[in-house]
């Protein structure tokens, strides 16, 4: 096992959050996690603390921070996301608790159809993002303005955006690794690994990448 961690998850009962807890506990780690629902929870551990919560109201959001060593969000609530930029108001919040209780790296899941800051997406994921994922354009928007505000107003704090391709809940494909232009379609449980891996790689702060399988 690595030199144990605290991880600070949002996002912890969803389809991505899941496969990274179950991860980060079994790797030897502490976990805590603001969950709406604890009950969703799929597993228990000494390791894992759990508290109860939504984002857009953590009344004592420097305490949850307080300690970790990593913070990361996969955060996504498609519904709400198209009238409201949930995500941006929390992580709004969140980069001052983290200045403020000295921790720095943060990671951030969006998707490959939210487009990096100052970047257009290329003409096929354009293409797909407003024809048959256009359901979910308010998460993309929601996401690219996440991804802005930590471009613009957060380069003091390490962050990284996994702007991941998901497409299933079945079994591990691989190994995804970074990329700027190329996208594989994955099972939860691959992008969870890779987040897993991405948070405590150096060479990705500041990175809004892509991931893909190797090829060959
Ligand atoms: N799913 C995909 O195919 C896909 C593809 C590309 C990118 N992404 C990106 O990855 C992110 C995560 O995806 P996912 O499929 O793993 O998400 P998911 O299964 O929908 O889970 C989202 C998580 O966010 C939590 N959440 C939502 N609103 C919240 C709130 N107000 N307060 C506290 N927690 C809240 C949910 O809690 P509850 O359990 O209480 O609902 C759940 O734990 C998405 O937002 C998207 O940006 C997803």
């Amino acid at each position: 096992m690595n030199q144990q961690k605290t991880f600070l998850v949002f996002g912890a009962s969803g389809q991505t959050g899941q496969h990274f807890v179950s991860l980060a506990l079994k790797e030897g780690h502490k976990v805590r996690a603001l969950v709406r629902n604890p009950a969703k929870l799929t597993f228990t551990s000494p390791n894992l603390e759990v508290q109860q919560g939504a984002i857009m109201d953590v009344p004592k959001l420097d305490e949850l921070v307080k300690g970790a060593d990593f913070v990361i969000s996969m955060l996504g609530d498609a519904e709400m996301q198209k009238k409201e930029k949930i995500n941006t108001a929390f992580v709004q919040k969140l980069v001052p608790a983290m200045r403020r209780q000295g921790v720095k790296r943060f990671l951030y899941q969006a998707g490959g159809l939210s487009a990096p800051p100052n970047q257009p997406l290329s003409p096929v994921l354009w293409t797909i993002r407003n024809t048959i994922a256009r359901g979910y354009i308010g998460q993309h928007e929601d996401n690219e303005a996440v991804m802005q505000y930590l471009a613009e107003a957060a380069s003091d704090v390490e962050w990284m955006v996994h702007r991941a391709g998901i497409g299933s809940n079945g079994p591990s494909k691989g190994v995804l690794q970074r990329s700027k232009k190329d996208i594989s379609i994955a099972p939860f449980v691959d992008c969870a690994a890779y987040n897993y891996r991405l948070i405590m790689d150096p060479s990705a702060i500041h990175t809004c990448d892509l991931s893909c399988y190797k090829k060959g």
